[in-house]
């Protein structure tokens, strides 16, 4: 009896890895991410999480204490995952959040999928956030569909616009569909692989999916249907035909070719054959490097590591969420795993699956997925779990700080709450925190990779744990860990503009108010080491 059972669940590994697609979508802000989000989750039915983005993409003026900030400024911070299925396939959409200051968020969520969404305004094309995400993916080597918004509205050429994805970042542009006439005039998609036409038609009303005529071309009676815009097409048609490179599937997972598609969310026009194709062409999970070699989705031991943490993302349930993206094997509520950098092994009580911000806790889960453990402060950005074998998946990168400033509270009487929770966000990786050497200053310096991470902490530790803070910008641009021999670094001259500092462990950082400043002390102390907190070496 418990043959057959380990059987069938042996053969349900290679089954449940193929089914499964794990991406994230990339943008700069504006170009549509939240609208595309959207309509893909109509599109697939997961209506009830469609509604989930809807009230993000208007959270302005929705009215709920989560992410107080995210509503009073109409931007998206904090990512969320959102699973589910269509026509066969789990899919896992890891949502990133879109402004700038939060890229690094962004950088960990693109380290947990296999594919990537690029979704460019078709007037503004490739954006500077476009650039920095894709500079990400390019260098895990991450697949990229692109998606080509708001077809709807008056835009730059096609031709324009794929000769930018070639020049800017170096990667094939290869159209699967193709515009017909542009803004007011637009009329719809010619469909270059199938060769057919999709009529654009405008519903009064976007939430709903929009009807899809199709007609096969050349089609006698298109010429008359589409007027003006017939002859320009069979001339595109044609120069591509020519010219146009063909898609090339090796080269697509090498994330050297993307495939081109132009459509409007919206308006849900061509969401639904971007989704198809997405689904077709988009790989299920693969191997993965970690200490003990590649790491394949099929082999027996389960493996994942945590991308994020999370705080408190349901006031209903005040806890830490840890971000489980799962590598290999099979999953299993209340299974006992060994956590890598405690050394130690942990049981997987109330695993959960996430959608948005809601939960609800699951028993198994399979490679690609993203499980939610709630962390009573076990987990930290980068470890990783697995049962058999001890193992580490590579290291998350962690990016330098290039804003600093005292965080002074409010409220001395609250003392213990903020504590905890600048400890929390800290773990987070919202941001990190420095103290004064023997705490001389008791306020703590705040080190963030953008100013606006400022305001989150701010309006954060207000919100949910009742302590109001300011935080006073100090002019400093970069930090170095400094390490060396104890006499030397005890007679070094530290010039001004610099600020003596140490981490939450004892080891010293210094605050420096310029690039200059800081080669100038390493041309001065060329026996102590400068170091970035990526380069330190494990406690
Ligand atoms: P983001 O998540 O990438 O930041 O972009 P989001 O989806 O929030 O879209 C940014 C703006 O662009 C929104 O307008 C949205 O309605 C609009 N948009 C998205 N897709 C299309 C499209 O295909 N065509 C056109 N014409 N517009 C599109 P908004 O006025 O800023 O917000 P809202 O009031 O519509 O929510």
């Amino acid at each position: 009896m418990s043959l057959s059972i380990e059987k069938s669940s042996f053969d349900a590994l290679p089954r449940e890895v193929a089914r499964r697609r794990t991406f994230a979508i990339i943008s700069h802000p504006d170009a549509g991410k939240t609208t595309l989000t959207e309509k893909l989750l109509l599109y697939a039915g997961a209506v009830h999480l469609a509604g989930a983005v809807q009230a993000r993409a208007h959270q302005r003026a929705a009215k709920s204490d989560w992410m107080e900030l995210e509503q009073a400024r109409g931007i998206s911070i904090t990512s969320t995952a959102l699973q589910f299925d269509y026509r066969g396939i789990r899919v896992n959409l890891l949502d990133t959040p879109g402004h700038q200051d939060f890229s690094e968020d962004t950088y960990r969520t693109l380290m947990a999928v296999d594919s990537a969404v690029m979704v460019l305004d078709s007037a503004k094309g490739i954006e500077p956030q476009t650039k920095k995400l894709f500079a990400v993916c390019r260098k895990r080597g991450i697949p990229i569909l692109t998606f080509i918004n708001k077809m709807d509205q008056p835009g730059r050429h096609p031709f324009e616009l794929l000769e930018e994805i070639e020049q800017t970042l170096g990667m094939t542009a290869v159209p699967f569909n193709w515009p017909i006439g542009e803004g007011a005039a637009f009329q719809g998609l010619y469909d270059l692989r199938e060769p057919q036409v999709l009529f654009f038609q405008r519903t009064a009303h976007n939430q709903r999916q929009a009807p899809m005529r199709v007609e096969a071309f050349p089609h006698p009676s298109l010429a008359a249907t589409l007027g003006e815009a017939y002859g320009p097409l069979q001339d595109e048609i044609a120069l591509l035909a020519g010219a146009g490179a063909a898609f090339d599937r090796d080269r697509f997972l090498a994330g050297e070719l993307t495939p081109v598609f132009f459509g409007s969310a919206l308006t849900n026009f061509g969401v639904e054959p971007f989704l198809n194709a997405f689904l077709h062409y988009a790989p299920p999970p693969g191997p993965r490097q970690s200490t003990q070699g590649l790491v394949r989705p099929t082999d027996e031991q389960f493996s994942g590591f945590v991308f994020k943490i999370q705080a408190n993302m349901d006031p209903q349930h005040r806890d830490r969420m840890a971000f489980l993206r799962i590598c290999s094997g099979r999953f299993e509520k209340d299974m006992m795993v060994y956590h890598a950098r405690l050394g130690r092994k942990i049981r997987m009580t109330r695993p959960h699956r996430l959608f948005g911000r809601d939960r609800e806790t699951i028993d198994e889960a399979f490679p690609g997925d993203v499980v939610g453990l709630v962390n009573p402060g076990l987990f930290a950005i980068g470890d990783t779990l697995c049962s058999g074998a001890p193992l580490a998946f590579d290291p998350i990168p962690q990016f330098p700080p290039e804003c600093f400033g005292l965080l002074r509270s409010q409220d001395i009487s609250k003392q213990k709450q903020f504590q905890k929770g600048i400890q929390q966000l800290q773990e987070e990786g919202v941001m990190q925190i420095f103290f004064s050497p023997d705490h001389v200053r008791r306020e703590p310096v705040l080190a963030a990779v953008g100013e606006l991470q400022f305001d989150v902490v701010v309006s954060r530790l207000e919100s949910e744990y009742g302590v109001k803070t300011t935080v006073e910008r100090l002019p400093y641009v970069l930090a170095r860990w400094v390490s060396g021999d104890p006499v030397t670094l005890a007679r070094m001259y530290w010039p001004q503009d610099t600020l003596r500092l140490a981490d939450r462990d004892g080891r010293m950082v210094m605050l420096f108010g310029s690039d200059r400043l800081l080669a100038y002390c390493m041309k001065e102390n060329p026996s102590v080491k400068f170091q970035l907190a990526s380069e330190l070496a494990p406690l």
